[in-house]
């Protein structure tokens, strides 16, 4: 795993937008995962910026979304789908036949989660996909013992992750316990992996996931397996890393020709 560590958040969104924007450059038809949650909202800022005010073009670039709420109609102010457009493709040029994000309205799950599946492989795979962490330890919404080679399915939310997310609906009985999300084994095999974790409440979470074991109670843990995972950290997240020195110096120290 890659591990940098920027001062704050902003710095971290640059160096996740300029790895995003490289790979678009090199490739413009590539294919990428995106994520949702408070994480990702400034690097997304940072791609609207780019595509604005730099002509990045998104117009060949085939996006498939982490995870959906089971039951929220598409354009329910919570919805996954409502989130994306608003945050960012309704302010890039993304044909929406490339936008692909899981329908929590399919009366068929399990169908779906397959078709999800099969419509990655025909894109050929994903070449960068953006992941957050929960405080819990989830990547998608693939909670504490989940299988780490599972695939895009049904998941039921830790408490944990219920109350995390409740801040975002108005009225509780609304907040769906159910998701389809992308499984561990289907993220494993993006071709890179930015994990982008910010704040003190994903110490923890990011300590267990580079330097403890691997094991299903840390979903995150699997990418020390992914041989290219790169974990972009603010300081407050990094607190706890015994060897935060170490990395920092790493990253000082890239050659030129390695650097994002
Ligand atoms: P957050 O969620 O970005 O809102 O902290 C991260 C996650 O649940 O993966």
């Amino acid at each position: 795993m890659e591990i940098i560590i920027q001062s704050d958040s902003q710095a971290g969104d640059a160096v996740a937008a300029r790895m995003i924007a490289g790979l678009i450059r090199r490739k413009p038809d590539a294919v990428l995962g995106l994520a949702t949650g408070s994480t990702p909202l400034g690097l997304y800022r940072e791609l609207v910026r780019m595509h604005r005010e730099e002509g990045l073009d998104f117009s060949r670039v085939t996006t498939f979304n982490l995870d959906e709420y089971i039951g929220l109609a598409p354009d329910h102010p919570q919805s996954y789908r409502r989130f994306m457009f608003e945050n960012l493709f309704n302010h890039i040029n993304s044909p929406v036949e490339r936008i692909h994000i899981p329908d929590g309205m399919t009366d068929d799950v399990p169908a779906f989660c397959e078709a999800y599946e099969q419509a990655i492989r025909d894109a050929g795979g994903i070449d960068l996909q953006v992941l957050g962490i929960g405080t819990d330890g989830h990547v998608g919404f693939n909670e504490p013992s989940s299988s780490l080679a599972s695939r895009t399915r049904i998941k039921t939310l830790t408490r944990q992750t219920l109350s995390d997310n409740a801040r975002f609906f108005e009225n509780p009985d609304e907040q769906p316990h159910h998701v389809i999300t992308m499984g561990i084994g289907t993220i494993m095999e993006s071709r890179q992996v930015v994990m982008l974790a910010f704040g003190a409440n994903k110490a923890e979470a990011v300590s267990r996931t580079v330097e403890g074991p691997v094991c299903a109670m840390m979903p995150a843990s699997v990418l020390q397996f992914h041989s290219k995972a790169h974990l972009i950290l603010d300081d407050a997240s990094a607190a706890g890393l015994a060897k935060a020195d170490y990395y920092r110096w790493v990253y000082a120290n890239k050659p030129d020709w390695q650097r994002h």
